[in-house]
């Protein structure tokens, strides 16, 4: 018996009939992007053809991240990191002119607190590490010094741990601080030498891609947020050029303009780098 009217649902128009159910139940943009992940979602259901026992591994899978992740640890957020989502997404809403320093994201390390400080003091609280002194500038498009611009940086130490990391073995701010350019748009200070590290491979993410030998570390690093009036805030990341892990960053935050020259000289590093700051654009957020 043949019922008309009761469409029949297929590999050809399943996508479709969810989103006439979506579109049809409320107008908006969640709707319409609820769709287009269906869209896709199908897309690679037909692609790859799981069956219903691997379907079911892979909503146990979802699940086991869902288990992992609570205040203090995002799994869902490491995911999408390693997975290159958060990338793209900083990649979208960052562009910059030609010229301008790019964004990388902010990672997960960052501190609002962290002290200002006088030009030139050491932000190592326990001294361990390679000595690195860091100079910089801060210019815009056309070369012209930024001056009063806010510098924020923060970095892991020696071992690749973040201070907020290792509250029991390193000082409270260690190898944070904030500086203000000078009239010149120059700024320096004192550190050491940042190891890389790697990102957490103990939860269902890591277990996941390390068992298929996917990088899991990130290069050496210095973290940066700087803010001046009426220009864009950057957030970036300048990277050891010596570094093997540079085209493997696993967080992809790497990119060419972000490279920077680490001098040694005897015990000690020297790292000069300049940021290139874009014009705020009309209507943009400050941050
Ligand atoms: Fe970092």
């Amino acid at each position: 018996m043949s019922h008309p009217g009761i469409p029949s649902f297929n590999e050809a128009n399943s996508a479709e009939m969810v989103a006439q159910r979506l579109l049809k139940a409320k107008a908006g943009p969640l709707p319409r992007f609820l769709a287009t992940v269906v869209d896709h979602l199908h897309q690679i259901v037909r692609e790859t053809r799981p069956t219903a026992a691997d379907w079911r591994q892979a909503i146990a899978f979802l699940t086991e991240i869902g288990h992992a992740s609570d205040d203090k640890r995002q799994e869902w957020v490491l995911l999408s990191d390693l997975l290159g989502v958060t990338a793209l997404v900083e990649d979208i809403n960052s562009r910059r002119p030609n010229g301008a320093t790019p964004n990388t994201g902010r990672g997960p390390f960052y501190r609002t607190d962290a002290p200002r400080l006088p030009l030139g003091a050491d932000i190592s609280l326990d001294g361990v590490g390679a000595p690195l002194t860091v100079t910089g500038r801060v210019v815009d498009l056309d070369g012209m010094p930024v001056a009063g611009a806010t510098v924020e940086t923060w970095q892991a130490n020696a071992q690749g741990f973040y201070e907020n990391q290792q509250p029991d073995l390193q000082p409270e701010f260690n190898l944070r601080g904030v500086f203000t350019t000078d009239s010149d748009g120059r700024f320096h200070y004192r550190t050491v030498k940042p190891a890389g590290y790697g990102v957490p491979d103990d939860g269902p993410v890591g277990q996941m891609l390390g068992r298929l030998n996917y990088p899991l570390s990130r290069p050496a690093h210095l973290h940066f947020l700087i803010r001046a009036n009426n220009f864009e805030t950057l957030t970036t990341q300048v990277f050891e050029r010596g570094d093997p892990r540079l085209s493997e960053d696993a967080l992809f935050g790497v990119k060419p303009e972000l490279v920077g020259d680490f001098k040694r000289a005897g015990n000690s590093w020297s790292l000069d780098f300049s940021f290139v700051m874009a014009m705020a654009r009309k209507g943009s957020r400050a941050a």
